[in-house]
């Protein structure tokens, strides 16, 4: 596994962060720790923070010096992730029990902390199927988050928001458009976690574009996988994963007894379908990128849309060969029907976020599924999972 670089200098490359970062400065200057430098960058709202994707964000957030503070109600999450924050880090995030849609309580939270220069906002419901079966819980539950956060945001002065958005808004696109640009047409949602994805996208256009004093940036997300370097923190589904590799590693371990890979005649190389996996401690680092491109004003347009993937196209059998050759450990698996609402193919063209983002994955897919077994093993060894 190539060590983990928390260093702002190797992330954020060409536009946002000067290359005299606070990370690069320490290490040359031997400038105090982090504790000391949050007042150069700001302070940052993350909601969900303490979720799969939210945890890793704040370790990199507070890695370049800023101050975090996470709201989250722990419908799918630990506090302890805030130890496992801290441990990572040495610097412990404020931390809120609240949850988005109670207007009140995030109101307090703004009025407490007084200089929000920024939210990140994770807090959501992401199961696909249980949106189906709960269309309402999703609807109030990723809505009303967001709308309370946009309507506090100009009263208490903070400047922009990143919107955790995701592939799913492009379903399946057309042969000519994959791999996938912000440009694809979006198309109709399949399930109403889905939808709200689409929906949250075009409240935050309507918003911004009726003059309110609030940049956006959309990060169209693949496929999240794999866990922090130091399994401190990582994925932790509740009861029966909905993700392939929570599903794929608690099967090697034995929780489960057989994977099943739904359909194996897809118009693809191996018949399997194929998704854009981009490891999670990558992610964390766009979001910094894309904060730094908020906070100093940066942006071209008020609000933006960045893919963010690997840009390489992955099978299912793939990816479980190659984590068999990185653990050495066979996988039972078997190849069932094809699965309802499955897409075939999508992956990502991450020019726009290479290129105007200055921001680009770097992680293999073996380090990255080493990383995701190494967090199995560890829940295993603490009788968690
Ligand atoms: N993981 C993926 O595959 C993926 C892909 C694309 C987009 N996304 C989006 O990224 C975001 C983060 O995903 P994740 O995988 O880290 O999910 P997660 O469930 O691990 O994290 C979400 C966090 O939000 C919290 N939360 C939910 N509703 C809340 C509310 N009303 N108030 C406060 N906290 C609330 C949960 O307790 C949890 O800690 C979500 O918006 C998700 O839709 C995820």
């Amino acid at each position: 596994m190539a060590e983990h670089r928390s260093s702002a200098v190797f992330f954020c490359f060409e536009a946002n962060l000067s290359p005299f970062s606070v990370a690069f400065a320490k290490k040359i200057l031997s400038l105090p720790d982090n504790k000391n430098t949050n007042k150069m960058k700001g302070t940052i709202l993350v909601t969900g923070g303490t979720g799969f994707i939210g945890s890793h964000t704040v370790v990199e957030l507070q890695s370049v010096g800023y101050k975090v503070v996470i709201v989250d109600n722990l419908s799918n999450s630990k506090k302890e992730v805030v130890d496992g924050i801290e441990k990572i880090s040495g610097i412990r995030p404020d931390f809120e029990e609240v949850d988005c849609t109670d207007f009140a309580k995030l109101e307090a939270v703004f009025a407490k902390y007084g200089n929000i220069d920024g939210i990140i906002h994770f807090a959501a419901s992401k199961a696909v199927g249980e949106s189906v079966q709960k269309p309402l819980l999703y609807y109030r539950n990723n809505i009303v988050s967001l709308i309370n956060l946009l309507e506090l945001m100009p009263k208490y002065g903070t400047k922009g928001i990143i919107f955790s958005s995701s592939c799913t808004v492009y379903g399946q696109p057309d042969p000519e458009n994959l791999p996938v640009t912000e440009a694809a047409p979006i198309k109709k949602a399949e399930s109403p976690y889905g939808n709200t994805k689409q929906v949250n996208e075009e409240i935050i256009q309507d918003y911004v574009h009726s003059g309110a004093n609030v940049r956006a940036i959309l990060l169209r997300y693949f496929n999240p996988i794999g866990s922090h370097p130091t399994s401190i923190i990582g994925e932790m589904p509740n009861g029966v994963p909905q993700n392939l590799i929570p599903y794929l590693t608690q099967t090697a371990i034995g929780i489960r007894e057989q994977l099943s890979v739904f359909g194996d005649d897809y118009d693809t190389p191996d018949g399997s379908c194929i998704r854009d996996y981009i490891y999670v401690v990558d992610l964390a680092k766009a979001h910094v990128c894309a904060m730094a491109r908020i906070l100093e004003n940066k942006q071209n347009e008020p609000v933006e849309i960045f893919n963010v993937g690997t840009g390489k196209g992955v099978s299912v059998l793939e990816l479980i060969n190659t984590f068999e050759k990185v653990t050495g450990v066979k996988l039972n698996y078997k190849i069932v029907g094809r699965r309802a609402g499955d897409i075939e193919k999508v992956w990502a063209d991450p020019k726009k976020a290479n290129e105007v983002l200055g921001w680009k994955a770097e992680t293999s897919l073996e380090d990255t599924l080493a990383s995701a077994w190494k967090w199995q093993l560890k829940l295993r060894e603490e009788g968690i999972q």
